[in-house]
């Protein structure tokens, strides 16, 4: 994998990507639900690597936020987040693997101090609640992860004790308040940044070869190459490797000053000309690199950074934000990996990395991810933006809360399992008719295909008593973009006429829509059945009608009129001739008359 600085940003979600994969690989249905990382295996993992076991072994079970907070020794919760892990002076010994606790994304205060860990030290990365970190007095070596500077909340850092090497980075967090590295091998300039110099001189000693202010040593050497604005990495690291990390280190500090106002004056300015914005948003970059030498490596790293909201008022952050924010993997679906995305912002979305789409011309891209931008219907997921750039194209979406249609029909059947009422699922498909009609009707002159409809692409909103279930359709419209060879694996690859050869419209959405009404009247999943289709059928045709129901409905005998009514409209979209098969204003219509 590349990691040059260009690439960088992404790093975060690939390393997240490899963890992970290996989830998605395991059972059938695992591609149709949406997996979530707990914290509890975030905090298993952490625990795992102390040995001895100590007690944490018997008293870390179950789930370690629970609603009166934690049953677990040393974590405290808030919100039902895990938001401290405290477990100072346990004679934990072991080495911590770097990426551990990065899914505890509300941890506000972590504390390690005098235990006898080793190794190098996590690096906490996008852990940006987290205001209280201390590894004092342990035997950690190597560098201060450079990561560490990207902590926005960072009031109290305690390193003292340590075997750490390596120079200091830039620490420029206006709230940290405390700071000590003392008793290391630290090296080098300490930086010259107000806040670094406003600590005392006991933040520092005790490192033989720490020179600069506060310490009395000055620095002797003429050759040391350290701006003093910026940490250099490790010294053990080879000198490329540390010229990447400090360009990165740059480009985190100068992003978080320029993307938000260049995204900004970039929205701003794209009512006008987005041309002319464009070249704006890098000049404004430029001009904060300037000086650096590096702002090559930067304007490149912009060209990139910027993301288009299609709704100003949602524009809350740039590409580098969202990449940097804590993202937590949802799920591989046909089109890619799907992550949610907390940017500092606070408003949480939903990044698709799309793949399999490389073979399309940015032109293409852009125009039809337009199209779709412009959308809005109460039935559909919003798009909020996307990205394109030769090695990267991302969708932005909004995030839905309640889950999807695929596990409120699916999940935990037989234990804890919720009923889904008839009422609530009529009302679940009259939403579904709607977004599709909306979709194959919005624009004058073509139809927008969904074209991978299907339950799981069906999210549930809930209002606030939860009763009512509205539906949300997402992954649409991207079927004009995909490579014939990937379209087999969207929801349309199983309707009659694509084995056909014939070419694809609106009506095999319609064949789609037809299979999720039989998957909510019966319970039961196409992709398990031979021929749901065919079996319901003939069992309408030979009057058991009743035996095709979901046993959850199949005791609501008044509604069985309805039943049947939105059975009869499942078969008629089932048609295998598509001509034969209404169109979705017409399903909307019998569907509400039920
Ligand atoms: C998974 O798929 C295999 C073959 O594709 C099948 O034999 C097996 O029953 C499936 N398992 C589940 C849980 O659906
Ligand atoms: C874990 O230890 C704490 C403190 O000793 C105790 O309050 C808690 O009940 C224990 N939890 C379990 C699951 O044993
Ligand atoms: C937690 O709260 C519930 C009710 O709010 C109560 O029944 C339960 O006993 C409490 N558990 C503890 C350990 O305090
Ligand atoms: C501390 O680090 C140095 C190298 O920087 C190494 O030689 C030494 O063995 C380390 N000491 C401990 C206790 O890990
Ligand atoms: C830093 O830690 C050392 C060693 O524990 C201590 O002597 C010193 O007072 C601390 N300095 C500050 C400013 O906390």
């Amino acid at each position: 994998m590349d990691f040059s600085s260009k690439s960088m940003p992404m790093l975060f979600i690939a390393t997240l990507l490899l963890e992970l994969t290996c989830i998605a690989a395991s059972g059938n249905r695992s591609r149709q639900q949406v997996l979530y990382v707990s914290e509890a295996a975030d905090l298993i993992k952490l625990r795992n690597s102390f040995s001895p076991p100590l007690i944490l072994y018997a008293n870390w079970t179950g789930s370690p936020c629970s609603t009166n907070g934690s049953q677990w020794f040393g974590i405290t919760c808030h919100n039902s987040r895990v938001a401290g892990v405290s477990l100072p002076g346990m004679r934990l010994s072991g080495s911590i693997p770097s990426t551990v606790l990065q899914n505890l994304w509300y941890l506000a205060s972590l504390d390690l101090s005098n235990n006898a860990l080793y190794g190098t030290l996590p690096t906490l990365q996008g852990l940006i609640n987290l205001r209280v970190v201390s590894f004092a007095s342990n035997q950690f070596s190597g560098a201060i992860p450079l990561q560490f500077v990207a902590l926005p909340n960072l009031a109290k850092l305690e390193l003292q004790d340590n075997n750490l090497s390596g120079t200091i980075p830039a620490f420029d967090q206006q709230a940290l308040a405390r700071f000590n590295v003392s008793h290391n091998h630290l090296e080098g300039r300490i930086p010259s940044n107000p806040v670094l110099q406003g600590f005392p001189t006991t933040s520092f000693a005790n490192n033989l070869q720490l020179c600069g202010k506060p310490l009395a040593n000055p620095c002797s050497s003429p050759t040391s190459p350290a701006p003093p604005s910026a940490g250099t990495a490790a010294s053990s690291q080879s000198s490329g490797k540390s010229l990447r990390s400090w360009a990165i280190v740059l480009i985190v500090i100068s992003a978080l000053a320029g993307v938000c106002m260049a995204t900004f004056c970039f929205l701003f300015c794209l009512k006008r000309r987005s041309k002319k914005a464009t070249e704006k948003a890098f000049d404004l970059d430029a001009s904060l690199a300037k000086g650096s030498g590096t702002s090559e490596i930067i304007s490149e790293a912009n060209q990139n950074k910027n993301l288009m909201f299609y709704d100003r008022e949602k524009a809350t952050c740039g590409l580098d934000d969202l990449m940097r924010s804590p993202a937590e993997w949802l799920g591989k679906g046909e089109l890619g990996n799907t992550f949610r995305a907390m940017p500092e912002s606070g408003r949480i979305m939903v990044v698709k990395r799309l793949h399999g789409v490389n073979g399309v011309s940015k032109e293409e891209f852009v125009q039809q991810m337009q199209l779709l931008g412009r959308l809005r219907h109460k039935n559909l997921v919003e798009m909020l933006s996307f990205h394109c750039s030769k090695e990267e194209k991302l969708v932005v979406f909004e995030h839905v809360s309640g889950g999807n249609l695929f596990q409120l029909l699916h999940d935990n059947r037989g234990e804890a399992r919720i009923v889904l009422k008839w009422a609530a699922r009529l009302n679940i498909v009259k939403g579904i008719s709607r977004g599709l009609a909306y979709l194959h009707e919005s624009t004058p002159f073509h139809k927008i295909l969904h074209a991978n409809l299907k339950s799981s692409n069906v999210l549930i909103d809930h209002n606030e008593e939860g009763k009512e279930y509205n539906s949300r359709l997402t992954d649409y419209g991207f079927y004009s973009i995909l490579p014939s060879t990937q379209v087999h694996s969207l929801a349309v690859g199983k309707v009659p006429e694509f084995s056909q050869g014939m070419k694809l419209a609106d009506k095999a959405d319609v064949y789609c829509f037809g299979l999720i009404l039989l998957e909510v009247v019966t319970g039961r999943f196409p992709g398990d059945e031979e021929d749901l289709p065919g079996w319901v059928r003939s069992n309408v045709t030979n009057g058991r009608p009743t035996d095709i129901l979901d046993m959850e409905i199949a005791s609501e005998i008044e509604r069985y009129p309805d039943i049947l009514k939105l059975t009869q409209i499942a078969l008629d979209c089932l048609e295998i001739d598509p001509e034969r098969r209404p169109v979705m204003n017409e399903v909307v219509k019998r569907t509400e008359e039920i």
